[in-house]
């Protein structure tokens, strides 16, 4: 049966992004002349398993695009709803004017691959060379591979925060499971 009749009103364009929004909003830290910074960022998406290989949209009016292309390492923190607020403060200011770590009181610590630093305080710590920037010029997108993921085995059920744009986040809830072909 055809039917014109469901219920529907037209989503401007800008706010697409919005329902796709997929992965946890992430802190992606850089260090350049000795100097971590950390931006938060929510568009991303897996490419590959193993490795695992990351494309990651960084705006080229951010500080933190500069860093990556010259450093060409980073790491990805996966922060939970404890973090959420110096998450957001990380989105909300520049590197090229603030010293994050120490406004936000994130504490870097050593990687053992790359020079950017870990975040103590965020859940999962992705260390990452990014391996492709061709489509930085044109997209902003950046292919990172992961070459060390480090994980606090003691948060058993991190509540990641996701972005829905326009300053709302949705909370990671409960697991369900399926029979699932999908590895
Ligand atoms: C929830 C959230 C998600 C964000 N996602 C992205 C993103 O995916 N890509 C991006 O370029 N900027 C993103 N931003 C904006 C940057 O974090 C922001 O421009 C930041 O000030 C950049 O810092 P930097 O200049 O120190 O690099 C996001 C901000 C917030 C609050």
């Amino acid at each position: 049966m055809i039917t014109r009749a469901i219920p529907r009103r037209a989503l401007p364009l800008s706010r697409v992004y919005g329902l796709l929004e997929p992965g946890p909003v992430v802190l992606i830290t850089t260090t350049v002349g000795g100097r971590p910074n950390v931006m938060a960022q929510s568009w991303h998406t897996m490419v590959d398993f193993d490795p695992p290989i990351i494309a990651c949209v960084i705006s080229d009016r951010n500080y933190s695009f500069g860093a990556l292309r010259a450093s060409k390492e980073c790491v990805i923190g996966i922060p939970t709803l404890e973090l959420a607020a110096q998450t957001v403060g990380c989105g909300n200011t520049s590197g090229r004017t603030v010293d994050k770590f120490a406004r936000f009181h994130l504490t870097a610590v050593p990687a053992s691959c790359v020079q950017a630093p870990l975040i103590a305080q965020c859940y999962a710590n992705l260390e990452c060379r990014m391996i492709d920037a061709r489509l930085a010029v044109r997209y902003n997108l950046f292919i990172l591979q992961v070459l060390k993921a480090w994980i606090t085995p003691t948060k058993r059920r991190p509540r990641t925060i996701h972005h829905l744009g326009r300053g709302s986040f949705m909370v990671a809830g409960k697991t369900i499971r399926f029979a699932s072909r999908m590895r």
